[in-house]
């Protein structure tokens, strides 16, 4: 497969257009067969249920060459679920889970010039997405949908690669108990920008939510979940209602303890025990694991151990097991890696 002459060691987390997109419709209460289109405009009404009330949802999963020339897609059955609880949650018609995996191939099957070359550092990020088409003006779920998926070639999310960022504690929050935080809705990010935009005009790459009803445990950043190393060297991260049920989060916990042999604790996280961990990381499709370096209390910093110029050791060995499976140079476990 020839690929396309994109300089892939230098690209960052954008959009680039590629050939194919999938595009499904739902009327009259089904979806039709959809299809691979050209465009990659949208054309609908001025009311629709999307424009008005940001009925829409959102997944992202990464395809991959590994070592060995394939092109795979990771884990992507856990999208699909995790998709069908959101539009439950938002009152929009589920896509069926093998329809969308196959979906999902069939993207990647025509924009495999995008994928990007194995060790580059890029990865081809697919993002499907729904939304509610027809005009709604009283506020009602909408009676039409559409299911779109693109694929576009992307490198890390936080600028520096896996150089350790600097974070803040967030006075904003992201979700409410009893809320939209454990689905991905578009409207968890549209509350999120002025948040991101003030915490970056203030020197910080990220913002560490607490959850909002106490302001005393960690819940996630804006587009990752939290990953802690204690000092004895187990990994803990934060169980919350009002958090996405990350899938890298997920794996990293299976790869700590089946391939790593470490202890893992999946439980609430004080956010003054913080101070206390000898390495702290985001995960996510876009994050994979990015180290964080420093988190900035109203004014105090809280340093780690690791610093702000390596990724720390034990998040190392998690990083370099998880891209090994997920690019093919070490055995995943069984339905990880579905090859196309
Ligand atoms: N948390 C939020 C808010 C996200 O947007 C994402 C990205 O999808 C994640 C966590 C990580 O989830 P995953 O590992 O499934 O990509
Ligand atoms: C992902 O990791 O797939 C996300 O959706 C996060 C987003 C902030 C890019």
């Amino acid at each position: 497969m020839e690929k396309k002459d994109i300089d892939w060691g230098n690209i960052g987390f954008g959009y680039i257009k590629t050939d194919k997109r999938f595009v499904s419709n739902f009327k009259d209460g089904k979806w039709d067969e959809g299809a691979l289109i050209d465009d990659d405009t949208v054309t609908i009404s001025e009311c629709a249920c999307v424009l008005q009330y940001a009925q829409t949802c959102f997944e992202g999963l990464k395809a991959y060459e590994t070592e060995d020339g394939r092109t795979v897609i990771f884990r992507p059955d856990l999208n699909a679920s995790r998709m069908a609880d959101t539009c439950k949650r938002l009152e929009m018609p589920v896509f069926p889970e093998d329809k969308w995996v196959e979906a999902v191939k069939k993207v990647v099957k025509a924009n495999e010039a995008f994928v990007p070359p194995y060790g580059s550092g890029a990865t081809l990020y697919l993002r499907p997405y729904m939304f509610g088409s027809n005009a709604v003006i009283g506020v009602k779920p909408a009676e039409e949908y559409q299911f779109r998926i693109f694929g576009t070639p992307v490198g890390p999310y936080f600028k520096g690669g896996a150089k350790p960022i600097y974070i803040r504690v967030s006075d904003f929050d992201r979700a409410a108990p009893h809320g939209t935080g454990h689905i991905k809705a578009g409207l968890n990010y549209a509350m999120s920008l002025h948040a991101i935009v003030d915490a970056h005009d203030k020197g910080f790459a990220e913002n560490m939510y607490l959850d909002a009803a106490t302001r005393t445990k960690v819940e996630e950043t804006g587009g990752a979940n939290f990953i802690f190393i204690t000092k004895d060297g187990k990994l803990v991260t934060p169980k919350s209602n009002s958090i996405l049920p990350s899938i890298t989060r997920r794996s990293i916990l299976y790869v700590a303890e089946h391939y790593l042999d470490m202890e893992v604790e999946e439980r609430e996280v004080e956010f003054s025990e913080v101070k206390d961990f000898a390495e702290c990381g985001l995960c996510g499709t876009a994050a994979v694991i990015s180290p964080v370096g420093k988190i900035n209390d109203h004014g105090t910093d809280i340093e780690f151990p690791t610093g702000m110029d390596e990724m720390g050791p034990t998040l190392k060995k998690l990083y370099d097991t998880l891209t090994g499976i997920q690019m093919g140079r070490i055995e995943a476990p069984e339905g990880w890696i579905v090859e196309i």
